[in-house]
């Protein structure tokens, strides 16, 4: 509790979030917001600020461990993201996201994976990437009483056979598969689906299809809800030219570390830092 005080909780915010929360907030035509997180300092300032969402992506792979795709990151890696962010954020909603090979196998992977992820993960939910081709694994983890929100469109694991990180549905035949995908994993009881990278008048079009909310990326302002990468909202992010057209920038954090370090470097060689003052 003395932790709960620090982070600015009071007794009543400590109520944790649920699907059901998540769902009453599309009932009340309230917009959702996420974000990502994958550890426990950023998931408690997220949390503080009262992000009702948060999505331990798989993102982690390129931002925080330097890879080029999601593709290499593993269910273990996943597990010591999801449990850290688990222990910063106390009243948000912790979607663990499925990596790479961890429910595409087979039904019975995904169950096995899924439960790791909450088992020692803490999440109180899972993501998988992907509608139709999936559904037997979402199927059955939504059977084993986790709950599961989808991710359609812009699928980053999908990268090699889309051919890159390209828009998703701009023509009407793939825009309609996109659709067929969404209703798919809304009648198999996902509660929410992440639309990514498609042009907005789908998501637009999917947003009025169904019951579930929907949360966009890159797919502009018609979804439930909006998802960005921490790292990318708040300039963390090294981007070597532009950062994607979808990305909003609410601070430019990665100046103030560059400028700070300087600072730092300057001080130690020019004997300002430590003084007396920083001595025992
Ligand atoms: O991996 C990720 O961070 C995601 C979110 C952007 C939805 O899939």
């Amino acid at each position: 509790m003395v932790r709960a005080v620090l982070l600015g909780y009071n007794k009543m915010d400590m109520k944790k979030i649920t699907i059901l929360d998540i769902a009453a907030m599309k009932a009340e035509g309230r917009k959702i917001p996420v974000l990502t997180a994958y550890g426990f300092q950023t998931a408690a300032m997220l949390d503080a600020a009262g992000i009702p969402m948060i999505i331990v992506g798989d993102s982690a792979g390129m931002v925080e461990a330097g890879h080029e795709t999601t593709l290499p990151v593993t269910l273990d890696e996943m597990v010591y993201h999801t449990r850290s962010v688990a222990r910063g954020a106390r009243r948000a909603l912790i979607v663990g996201d499925m990596p790479f090979g961890s429910y595409q196998t087979s039904p019975a992977d995904a169950c096995r994976n899924a439960a790791r992820l909450v088992k020692e993960g803490f999440a109180g939910a899972v993501k998988m990437e992907g509608g139709r081709r999936v559904i037997d694994a979402v199927n059955a983890v939504i059977d084993m009483d986790v709950p599961v929100m989808g991710h359609i469109g812009l699928t980053p694991q999908s990268v090699h056979r889309m051919g890159g990180y390209r828009v998703q549905g701009k023509g009407r035949s793939q825009a309609r598969e996109i659709l067929k995908d969404a209703k798919a994993l809304e009648d198999a009881g996902v509660f929410s689906i992440v639309i990514e990278g498609v042009p907005m008048e789908l998501a637009k079009e999917i947003t009025g299809a169904l019951n579930v909310p929907t949360i966009g990326i890159g797919a502009g302002p018609h979804c439930g809800g909006q998802v960005l990468v921490v790292n990318d909202m708040l300039g963390i992010t090294p981007f070597e030219g532009k950062p994607p057209k979808y990305v909003k920038k609410y601070a430019q954090l990665a100046d103030v570390v560059t400028s700070s370090v300087r600072d730092y470097i300057k001080d130690v060689e020019d004997g300002t830092f430590p003084t007396k003052e920083h001595s025992y």
